[in-house]
């Protein structure tokens, strides 16, 4: 596997970062998914957006512009121009010795890039998940790599059987801890609004238009746990899932039990979207 790092394509052993890295030392970094088809990026100007509004947010003196280029290479170089593939991206603030303010100017960056194939959609028959206190800080609308609440949320679900943990703070089931939520009840889809408590995600986004052009009311409004349990269907969203539809949480039945049709609906709308993007690609 060859990754990219600072500049170089280099075998993925030889890839090495300072021990000061403040990724390393502060989880002071951001970070992107993105999902490609045959070589070509869904929906990439938003994830470059999403990562251009996340640098500034947190001043690291960096332009995403590096990504289409690297990520082209990585694929490439991977053998994974045909096929479906994620491409990660991460920038931190560079390596300093350990001061919290930041390093001197002119520090430069570490970008660090990788490309593999992605994982197969878990079973069709929809998964269960599991409620748990959302315990990040107060701007998760910016996509750093500090995510320990979401990797011991994410740990408990695994123990627990559960393909995702909802992060609850206030009584609001806010989103997962890698993906966005959505419920279904009485003819209308809710999901969080955007804001500080979630990730305004890629594919919420495209789920949200889908909805509007299937003829779906949609409300940007927090969703109480009750609400939640009471829908008549739960379902995730992201870029490594789709849509993903929750059956069960913290042992409710959710609806009757079975994956439902607007989750279904909609995966089928984003697909389709992605399917024409890769397909114009092989045409070009
Ligand atoms: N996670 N919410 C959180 C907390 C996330 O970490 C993610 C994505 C999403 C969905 O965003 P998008 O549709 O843009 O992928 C929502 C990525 C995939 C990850 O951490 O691997």
């Amino acid at each position: 596997m060859v990754v990219y790092l600072n500049g170089r394509f280099v075998p993925r052993e030889e890839a090495r970062i300072s021990a000061e890295d403040r990724g390393f030392l502060f989880a002071d970094a951001i970070y992107e998914v993105v999902r490609f088809g045959a070589g070509r990026p869904y929906r990439l100007a938003q994830h470059l957006d999403r990562m251009r509004y996340g640098l500034n947010e947190i001043r690291i003196p960096a332009d995403p512009s590096f990504f289409p280029d690297v990520a082209s290479r990585l694929l490439a170089e991977n053998g994974l121009a045909n096929g479906d593939a994620l491409v990660y991206a991460q920038v931190s603030r560079g390596a300093a010795p350990r001061y919290h303010a930041f390093p001197p100017e002119g520090t430069p960056p570490t970008i660090f890039a990788y490309a593999r194939p992605t994982d197969p959609l878990p079973p069709p028959a929809g998964g269960r998940a599991i409620l748990v206190p959302d315990e990040r800080w107060g701007r998760c609308d910016i996509k750093t790599v500090m995510l320990l609440p979401n990797v011991l949320a994410s740990q408990r679900a695994r123990e627990e059987g559960a393909i995702e943990a909802i992060l609850v703070k206030d009584g609001i089931a806010w989103e997962g801890t890698k993906a966005n939520l959505f419920a279904f009840s009485g003819g209308t889809i809710r999901t969080a609004p955007r804001g500080p408590r979630i990730l305004p995600g890629v594919t919420r986004g495209a789920a949200v238009e889908a909805a509007a052009a299937l003829g779906f009311p949609v409300e940007e409004k927090p969703l109480t746990v009750e609400e939640l349990l009471s829908a008549e269907e739960a379902f995730l969203a992201s870029t490594t899932l789709w849509t993903y539809s929750l059956t069960e949480i913290d042992g409710r039945r959710i609806g009757d039990g079975r994956p439902g049709a607007v989750a279904s609906r909609i995966r089928e709308a984003l697909q389709t979207e992605f399917a024409a993007a890769s397909t114009a690609a092989g045409r070009e």
